[in-house]
């Protein structure tokens, strides 16, 4: 039977869901959700805005109707009913699990959390002192080394499912041909390495997929534990993924209700489309990198405050203010300096960001639930902003709070020390990473965009006239 207060976090997802169906317009964008026949025409903005990269089931983004898809699931639906276990599930192989393929899947993320090589390894480097995200990034190189056979010397990489244009052996200017295949495949046949004894895995396909999505969870509170003073917490295989998370960063095993928020924020930021980390992902992955390596530029790229970072600012933001009395007058200052407001605003969205409108609810029950003094303080304050930006840019630019705006204030609740709240990101992103690299890759084609030249022609190289003379030529 559901825990009674978990209940509660359901019903507060359906009103979310309603009230979006009430206050949003706007069908399916026939431009980002229809087959096509490459090569395709777009509209493309600086940034590669606008710019379709490929077709993807996996994830679809409304962005005037502010709607997240997950396989042809509304996240509403998802964050409800379903688990980040599930979703995982769901975004790898496009079906939701049966219970067999559940107890399945769940006994390899469980075996798969045990990485006791890699924590050791981890805590021979400076990680109190290195960022939580290079730390993180350094963890799954650690888990490739320890974990694979990838380094291993007689290791030859299982392609016979991936087929890719080698572009080094067809003309750099090849004119896309809609391929849904490449023009070369590389040769087939593995030789298994000589260490496929050992319990190591090979660096690609789904067992690696589980592999990364289980461990950097081990990872990412093993690095918490030890940035906090602490030594790394064993996880409990009693305890599930989510739980796991909070107990292996924060050493307390949480609440039923803490349980299933850490859940729904997972199961939010799991996938986004083509979002700047995903595609970096995807990018090392279409060189044939493995997804170690892939996942590591992942995680790079998620680190960058545009991105990743935002709800650590937003606190800072909040903090900033310190008051909702002052909310009015620092907006003004803000705007009045054209300064970027943490936790608004979005490439994709022009409404209000569904996953904000399940986030925002989560942190305003945790906050009237146990929150304290200052946590009621940041939230009056965050909807006091809330109100005044969306008066402001809302409906004029399309402005709206984005998935950072209340993530941060839901983490606190949590226990989440602030140099966190991106890690949590990644541990979760690994799912929609891995999944829309295994995607890609069933029709690979190295991504591989070109830049308008906008530099000079014809400039003749001569000896600058002030060059010592014995230089000159006789
Ligand atoms: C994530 O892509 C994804 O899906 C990412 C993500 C995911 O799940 O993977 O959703 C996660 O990255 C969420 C975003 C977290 N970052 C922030 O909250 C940082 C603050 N937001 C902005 O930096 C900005 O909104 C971006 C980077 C998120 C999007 O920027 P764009 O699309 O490049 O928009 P832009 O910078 O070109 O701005 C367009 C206009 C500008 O005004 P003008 O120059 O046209 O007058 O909108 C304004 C901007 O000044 N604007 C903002 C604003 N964001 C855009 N003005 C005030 N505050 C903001 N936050």
């Amino acid at each position: 039977m559901k825990h009674v207060k978990t209940k509660k976090i359901t019903k507060l997802i359906v009103d979310a869901e309603k009230k979006a169906h009430k206050e949003t317009k706007g069908d399916i964008e026939p431009a980002f959700a229809a087959p096509v026949k490459w090569p395709v025409d777009c509209v493309v903005g600086p940034g590669l805005e606008g710019a379709i990269a490929c077709e993807s089931k996996i994830g679809y983004v409304n962005g005037s109707k502010g709607e997240l898809i997950y396989q042809g699931y509304n996240i509403f639906d998802l964050c409800a009913y379903s688990t980040f276990e599930e979703v995982s599930y769901l975004l790898l192989h496009g079906n939701l699990p049966t219970k067999p393929q559940l107890s399945s899947f769940n006994e390899k993320l469980i075996e798969y959390r045990n990485i006791p090589n890699t924590i050791g390894t981890l805590m021979g480097f400076p990680i109190r002192t290195m960022s939580a995200m290079a730390a993180l990034r350094a963890g799954t190189n650690f888990m490739r080394y320890e974990c694979t056979y990838a380094d291993s010397p007689d290791y030859i990489p299982d392609r016979s499912k991936i087929i890719s244009a080698d572009e080094d052996s067809i003309p750099m200017e090849t004119i896309p041909m809609g391929e849904e295949h490449a023009i070369y495949e590389f040769k087939k046949g593995v030789k298994e390495s000589k260490d496929a004894g050992l319990d190591l895995h090979p660096p690609e396909g789904y067992p690696a997929c589980y592999h990364l999505i289980s461990g950097v969870s081990s990872v990412a509170g093993a690095v918490a534990r030890i940035r906090q003073g602490f030594l790394p917490i064993a996880f409990d295989p009693e305890l599930s993924h989510a739980a796991n998370l909070i107990y292996m960063i924060t050493g307390k095993k949480p609440t039923p209700v803490e349980e299933r928020v850490m859940d729904v924020a997972l199961i939010l930021h799991a996938d986004h489309g083509m979002n700047a980390s995903t595609f970096a992902t995807m990018v090392v992955a279409s060189t044939l990198s493995d997804i170690y390596l892939a996942m590591g530029s992942g995680i790079a790229a998620l680190s960058g405050p545009l991105h990743g970072g935002a709800n650590e600012e937003v606190l800072k933001m909040l903090e900033e203010i310190g008051s909702v009395s002052n909310v009015a007058s620092w907006y003004k200052h803000a705007r009045a300096k054209k300064k970027k407001i943490m936790g608004f605003g979005h490439r994709v969205y022009r409404a209000y960001d569904p996953r904000a409108r399940v986030l925002g609810p989560l942190a305003e029950h945790l906050v009237n639930e146990g929150g304290d003094a200052q946590a009621k303080t940041m939230l009056s304050i965050a909807k006091a902003l809330e109100k005044e930006v969306i008066s402001t840019l809302g409906a004029k630019k399309g402005i709206f709070p984005n998935v950072d705006f209340y993530s941060g204030i839901v983490y606190s609740c949590l226990g989440i020390p602030p140099d966190f709240f991106t890690p949590i990101f990644a541990v979760s992103r690994a799912a929609g990473w891995t999944a829309r690299v295994m995607e890609y890759l069933k029709h690979n084609r190295i991504f591989r965009p070109r830049a308008m030249y906008v530099g000079s022609f014809d400039r003749k190289y001569k000896q600058s006239a002030g060059k010592d003379k014995k230089l000159k030529k006789k």
